[in-house]
């Protein structure tokens, strides 16, 4: 059977592990080891130059991250991976491959903290100049094509977008990019390949935290990058082997491990993210829920065509403003108090001074992440124990 063929809830499962013809484990090993014995001097000489196969040295390549990687692919519908030792690795070494001093990039303006403080600081820092859309701004072909000249070296969308869920048009932004011949990449963290496949709808990259749904147990750290033979070539060189951030074997076998479930997770998590949200919506102390699987939410017809599910990330206002809502994060039980997301417990945080503190208050305005919004990971409890402790901390607010 042709595995190409086969469906994610299979491939999430099976990926393109064959099994060792004489340990015949069914799991993969953990290739923990530095570095790799050449068989004599011409194979390591080889390997080097690129006419013979395998590994070197594990900040180059290890065959426990050569599998997470393939995989990655697979589920990506890519034709390479790179892993990286964090999102934020992927993130810097796909813009410092694509971009040299005097060139620009577009970027929706709302995007994880880290990455905004990526594009607004350290990268002007090198003349690497970012032009921003909001997701209003972002709706429309006319203005993304404004922005963008003979200096841009590629495009920059996070969808479902954090902190606030707005959806980017995956499909317009890969016209605009095929047209003029820039890279479209998709940070598809909060969707996770198994509720959005952003390559098969046009982008050219997807870039991870894996740290989140992919590892989705709260325990890794890590990053990946998708796309062609070509630009994952060019990563390592250019990037991955003199900077240097690898993932290390150990994680990309608990990524490995994590993916097995991926599929079963991110139902559980939209299905009880939906229900929260609805009830949400109903509550009097509630003035906005942000949750593109509601019909209130502005990306929601965006969000149906290129998503299967919606998640299990959502955000919402109180009535009170922030002051409310430190009451609630104080008098939660069940929910912690942490950033990050994407793992097997419900997670709950303040952005604005928080993930997106990195963030000017003017220009967290102008992204729409408002003092009050607090954003919520949707955990794999059940939901009405979610909702039991949401309400009583909403009774404290
Ligand atoms: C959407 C998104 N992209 C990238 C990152 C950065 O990933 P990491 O924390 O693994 O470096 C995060 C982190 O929260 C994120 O939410």
């Amino acid at each position: 059977m042709a595995i190409k063929k086969l469906s994610k809830d299979t491939l999430v499962v099976h990926g393109t592990h064959t099994v060792h013809t004489i340990s015949m484990d069914l799991v993969p090993p953990i290739h923990m080891t530095s570095t790799f014995k050449f068989k004599d001097a011409e194979f390591g000489a080889g390997i080097f130059k690129g006419t013979e196969k395998g590994f070197i040295y594990s900040r180059l390549s290890n065959p426990t991250v050569s599998l997470f990687q393939e995989k990655m692919a697979l589920l990506e519908d890519g034709e390479d991976a790179v892993a990286t030792a964090s999102g934020m690795a992927a993130i810097s070494a796909l813009a410092l491959t694509l971009s040299k001093p005097g060139d620009n990039f577009v970027a929706g303006s709302t995007v994880y903290g880290g990455t905004f403080a990526l594009f607004k600081k350290h990268l002007p820092a090198l003349n690497i100049n970012p032009r921003f859309l909001t997701p209003i701004e972002a709706c429309n072909p006319v203005n993304i094509e404004a922005v963008i000249d003979q200096h841009t070296r590629f495009l920059f969308i996070e969808t479902p977008a954090n902190p606030t869920l707005d959806i980017f048009d995956i499909e317009l932004w890969a016209r605009i990019a095929q047209k003029h011949k820039i890279p479209l990449i998709v940070d598809n963290t909060f969707a996770s390949p198994y509720l959005q496949e952003p390559i098969s709808l046009g982008a050219d990259m997807v870039v991870h935290s894996t740290t989140k749904y992919i590892g989705g147990h709260g325990d890794t750290i890590g990053g990946v990058v998708v796309g062609s033979f070509q630009m994952m070539n060019q990563i390592r060189e250019q990037y991955m082997s003199h900077f240097g951030p690898a993932m290390s074997p150990f994680n990309a076998w608990l990524f490995l491990r994590g993916l097995k479930t991926l599929a079963l997770r991110m139902q559980r998590h939209s299905d009880s993210a939906l229900k929260i949200a609805r009830w949400l919506e109903i509550q009097s102390k509630v003035t906005k829920v942000f949750y593109p699987g509601l019909e209130s939410h502005q990306g929601h017809q965006t969000a149906r065509k290129q998503m299967k599910k919606f998640g299990g990330m959502l955000a919402f206002e109180l009535s009170g403003g922030f002051n409310a809502g430190q009451h609630l994060l104080n008098n939660l039980k069940l929910c912690s108090l942490a950033v990050s997301l994407g793992d097997c417990e419900t997670l709950i945080q303040h952005p604005a001074s928080m993930t997106h503190s990195t963030y000017s208050e003017e220009e967290r305005k102008k992204a729409g992440i408002s003092d009050g919004l607090i954003r919520l990971s949707v955990g794999l409890e059940h939901p009405d124990d979610i909702m039991e402790d949401l309400e009583e901390g909403l009774n404290s607010a």
